[in-house]
C-alpha cells in the first residue's frame, strides 16, 4: 500500500475498531522507512472494482518486526482473510531481516489470539491495562512473539 491508500486504510480501521486510527496516524506510520502495509481485497467486480478487506501494518526495526495492526471488515470474516495477511506480512518482513515478530493483542481478543496462535505465535509478555477505552476501563495486553526459522545454506 502507497502513501494515497491511507484513506482506505483509515476506512478499515474504522470498521475493525471502536477506537479507530486517524489516517493521519496511519500515514505517520507507514512514512517511517521500516513501515509497510498489506491490503487484502476481494474477486474484482463486473466493473473491474475490488474492494479492500482488510490490511495489516508492521515495521521492522534492529532485525525486529513488529505488527502494529490487523484489521478485517466484519462482513468478511473467517473466510481467512487475516490468516493470509498474517502469512504475507510474515514474508514480507523476513525479506525485510526481521528474525522475529512482535505483536500486542487484548486479552479478551479471542479471533485474534485464535489466529496467532495457530500461525505459531507464542506468550512472552503481558502489559497491564494497556488497552484503555475512553469509556473508562481497561484490558491488559498479551505480547506474542513469533521467531523466524533460519534456513541454513
Ligand atoms: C481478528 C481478525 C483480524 C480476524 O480476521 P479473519 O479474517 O476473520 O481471520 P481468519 O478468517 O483468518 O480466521 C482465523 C482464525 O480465527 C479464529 N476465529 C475467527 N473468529 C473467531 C472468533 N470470533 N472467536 C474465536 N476464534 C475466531 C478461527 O479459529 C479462524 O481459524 P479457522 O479458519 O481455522 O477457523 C478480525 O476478527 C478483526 O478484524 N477483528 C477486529 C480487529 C482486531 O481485533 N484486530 C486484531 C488486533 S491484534
Amino acid at each position: 500500500v502507497g502513501l494515497a491508500g491511507v484513506d482506505v486504510l483509515a476506512a478499515l480501521h474504522r470498521e475493525a475498531f471502536d477506537e479507530p486510527w486517524s489516517a493521519l496516524a496511519l500515514l505517520e506510520l507507514l512514512v517511517q522507512s521500516s513501515g509497510f502495509a498489506l491490503l487484502a481485497q476481494g474477486e474484482p467486480a463486473q466493473d473491474g472494482v475490488a474492494l479492500p478487506l482488510g490490511f495489516i501494518l508492521c515495521r521492522i526495526a534492529g532485525g525486529t518486526g513488529e505488527v502494529l495492526t490487523l484489521a478485517v471488515l466484519p462482513a468478511a470474516r473467517k473466510q481467512g482473510v487475516a490468516t493470509a495477511l498474517v502469512r504475507a506480512a510474515i514474508v514480507e518482513a523476513v525479506s525485510r531481516g526481521a528474525e522475529a515478530i512482535f505483536l500486542e493483542v487484548g486479552e479478551n481478543n479471542d479471533a485474534a489470539r485464535s489466529l496467532y496462535a495457530r500461525e505459531g505465535f507464542v506468550l512472552v509478555g503481558r502489559r497491564s491495562a494497556y488497552y484503555r477505552r475512553s469509556s473508562g476501563g481497561s484490558t491488559d495486553a498479551l505480547v506474542l512473539r513469533r521467531a523466524i526459522a533460519k534456513v541454513s545454506s
